[in-house]
C-alpha cells in the first residue's frame, strides 16, 4: 500500500466537527430553510453566505439550540444529538457570537467573560466564594492566547471600542473548549482595523483547532478566511464551494439566481 492511498483512505474517514442533515424549518406556512444539508470539517471556516431573508440566522438558530428544526437531524462529532436549549449546543462544544455580542454593557471584562461560569473556591447551597484570582489569570492567559487587546480585565465594557467588544465576546465563545464557534456578521459594525483584527483572531482559532461557522456579507472576508463556502437562497443552499476554486462573482452569481 502506498503512502499516498493511506493518506487518502485518513482523509475520508474525518469526522466532521458538526452536521446537518435534511434540516427545514416552518414558521406557520412559511418555509424559512428548506433541506439544508451543511458540514464543517475539523479547522475549517465555513462562510454562509445569501441575501436578505435567505435562511441564514434560521440556519444558526438551529445549529445553536436556540430553536427546534421543523425537520431533520443534527451530528455532533459523528454522533446524532438534539438540542432542546442554546446550553445543549455549548455543552456539546458549539458556542455562538450572536450579532449583538450579549455583553453586559455594566459589568467589567472579567464579569463577561465568565458570565454564568464563575470559578469559585465552593459553591454549596446557593452560597458560594469566587476565586478571582484564577478568573484573572483565566482571563488573561485567554486573551493573550488569541490576541485581543483590552485595557484590563477589570475595564467595563460600555468603555471598549467595537473592535475589542467583538474581541472579547470570542474570547468567551473560545475560552471553553469548544470545537466550533458560530459567528453571525461578526464585522460588520467594525472600521478597517478593527476587521483586520478579527480576521487575525478568526485565523488564531483555526490554528488552534477550532472550526469556525461564518455568515458573512462581505465577499472578500469570505474569500480572505473561509475554506468553504454554502450559498442560501430563499431557504434553500444553492451551492457548496470550496473557496480556493471558487471567486466573488462566481458566489454572488448564486445569491443572485443568475446561477444555479
Ligand atoms: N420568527 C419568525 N416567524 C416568521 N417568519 C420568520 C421568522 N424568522 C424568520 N422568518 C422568515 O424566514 C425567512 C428567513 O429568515 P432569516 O432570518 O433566516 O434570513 P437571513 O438569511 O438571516 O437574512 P438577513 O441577511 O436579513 O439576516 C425570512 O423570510 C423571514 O421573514
Ligand atoms: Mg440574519
Amino acid at each position: 500500500m502506498t503512502q499516498g492511498h493511506t493518506l487518502n483512505k485518513a482523509s475520508q474517514a474525518i469526522v466532521p466537527v458538526a452536521e446537518t442533515i435534511g434540516i427545514t424549518k416552518r414558521y406557520g406556512g412559511i418555509v424559512a430553510l428548506s433541506d439544508a444539508n451543511l458540514k464543517i470539517l475539523p479547522r475549517e471556516v465555513v462562510a454562509i453566505v445569501g441575501d436578505n431573508g435567505a435562511g441564514k440566522s434560521t440556519f444558526v438558530k438551529i445549529l445553536s439550540g436556540a430553536q427546534a428544526a421543523t425537520e431533520g437531524s443534527l451530528k455532533v462529532g459523528g454522533r446524532d444529538i438534539t438540542f432542546h436549549r442554546p446550553s445543549d449546543a455549548r455543552d456539546a462544544g458549539i458556542e455562538t457570537v450572536y450579532q449583538d455580542l450579549s455583553l453586559a454593557e455594566d459589568l467589567d471584562v472579567l464579569s463577561n467573560l465568565f458570565m454564568g461560569r464563575e470559578e469559585c473556591y465552593f459553591n454549596f447551597g446557593g452560597l458560594s466564594v469566587l476565586n478571582r484570582p484564577k478568573m484573572i489569570r483565566r482571563a488573561k492567559q485567554l486573551l493573550g492566547e488569541i490576541g485581543v487587546n483590552v485595557p484590563g480585565v477589570h475595564d467595563t465594557v460600555k468603555g471598549l471600542s467595537g473592535g475589542q467588544r467583538q474581541g472579547v465576546a470570542i474570547a468567551r465563545a473560545a475560552g471553553w473548549g469548544s470545537q466550533l464557534i458560530i459567528m453571525d456578521e461578526p464585522t460588520a459594525a467594525l472600521g478597517v482595523q478593527e476587521t483586520a483584527h478579527v480576521h487575525e483572531i478568526i485565523r488564531t482559532l483555526q490554528s488552534r483547532g477550532v472550526a469556525v461557522l461564518l455568515v458573512s456579507h462581505n465577499m472578500k472576508q469570505v474569500m480572505e478566511l473561509s475554506t468553504r463556502v454554502y450559498v442560501f437562497r430563499r431557504g434553500r443552499i444553492v451551492a457548496e464551494l470550496t473557496t480556493a476554486q471558487t471567486s466573488t462573482d462566481e458566489i454572488i452569481g448564486y445569491i443572485t439566481g443568475a446561477r444555479g
